[in-house]
């Protein structure tokens, strides 16, 4: 694939790993991107997976057409990316590598040594000229590793991103881009949200207009609409106005008032979707947790506590750095109802989360009285 006159991707599409850092679900499967820039000088960007050795090691022979890479950027080291570099180190032993000095410390560690002697160590706004392209490099720590860099070819004014602005799935895959790019974002990188903010005003000095992530498809086009999004999402924004229910339900009486107030927020005109949080994808309900302005949470009380689906979901959150948003509650409880406490317990861990009082009380089963409350609650969440 040709991204501009000189520069080539060279990357891998994985559709055998069902779990994408072990834990995230990628039904589409992942790509690991990596570029060629061949100018006077050969720049390879990034290494792929290391169960895509041989197929990267092909894409990469085929673009050089014969000549020899003079360096390898190391943009990340996570191995998704790293894996590969000892291997082309020693493949092609004249390339040096370019990359920040706590890479090279990782390299040691990975890899048993910082290739003292074949290396070039840059720090912020260094160049690396190849020719007719410069790169500048930019560092961006946690973004999401601490030794992370990216670079910019001013001349054909492209951004090598790293692992911002990527994505799950491979990319022949069909999809929109913004889903799977905040399941991605939240679960990676959400956490991070202060130095991905500090990277995107340095991003915003740039003049970009391509970004070549390390995941997901090279960005050609409506630049600014993704700036835009992930500036948002770096912010802890919400995109929309809208509503999240996220619950859990046993026999499905928590359940029957989740799905009765969104009835009802629906009715009064609220954007609103539920998830059930025993039975969705954990990072798509914290995705979802990010996107919407206001979060109802509808548990079960069990083991004098809350339902453990829902205890993980909100220690998720805290963990991702939910913050500055609007809680409401709905508990149920047959003979001793703990889940609201626990749940408000848990949001103590989230800064600027402000939980109504307005708490909807199931006792066992929804009757009369619950769905008076319900209707009450659709009422404050619709009035805020
Ligand atoms: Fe795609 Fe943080 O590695």
């Amino acid at each position: 694939m040709q991204i501009s006159q000189d520069i080539k991707y060279i990357g891998v599409n994985d559709r055998i790993n069902p779990l994408f850092e072990g834990q995230y679900s990628v039904p589409k499967g992942m790509s690991y991107n990596s570029y060629v820039i061949t100018d006077e000088k050969i720049a390879v960007m990034d290494t792929v997976d290391g169960g895509f050795t041989a197929e990267w090691l092909e894409n990469l022979k085929a673009a050089l057409e014969g000549r020899k890479p003079d360096y390898l950027v190391v943009h990340h080291m996570e191995p998704d990316h790293s894996a590969n570099i000892a291997v082309f180190m020693e493949r092609y032993p004249e390339a040096v590598i370019v990359s920040s000095q706590k890479a090279f410390g990782m390299m040691k560690n990975f890899f048993g040594t910082d290739y003292d002697d074949r290396r070039i160590v840059v720090v912020e706004n260094d160049t690396l000229s190849l020719g007719k392209h410069t790169l500048t490099f930019v560092t961006a720590p946690m973004v999401h590793w601490p030794e992370v860099i990216m670079s910019y070819d001013s001349l054909d004014k492209v951004l090598f991103s790293a692992d911002a602005f990527g994505k799950f799935g491979a990319l022949d895959s069909e999809e929109e881009w913004e889903n799977e790019a905040r399941r991605y974002y939240f679960g990676i990188v959400g956490k991070f949200g202060m130095p991905v903010s500090g990277v995107l005003k340095k991003a915003a000095k740039l003049d970009i207009s391509t970004i070549c992530p390390l995941h997901g498809p090279v960005l050609s086009e409506n630049i600014p609409h993704y700036l835009e999004l992930y500036t948002k999402w770096a912010a802890y924004e919400p995109e929309t106005d809208g509503v999240f229910i996220a619950y859990t339900s046993v026999y499905g009486n928590t359940k029957k008032a989740a799905l009765s107030l969104e009835e009802k927020l629906a009715a009064k005109g609220c954007p609103v979707i539920s998830l059930d949080l025993a039975r969705c994808d954990r990072a798509e309900a914290l995705a979802m947790a990010f996107k919407y302005k206001k979060l109802v949470c509808a548990s079960t009380t069990y083991n004098g506590g809350v339902f453990p689906f829902m205890r993980d979901f909100i220690t998720d959150l805290a963990d991702h750095g939910y913050k500055s948003r609007q809680v409401y509650l709905i508990e149920n409880g047959s003979w001793a109802p703990t889940a609201a406490n626990a749940m408000k317990k848990l949001f103590e861990g989230c800064n600027d989360v402000s939980i109504s009082e307005n708490i909807v009380k199931i006792n066992s089963a929804v009757n009369a009285e619950t769905i008076a409350q319900t209707e009450a609650l659709a009422e404050e969440i619709a009035a805020q």
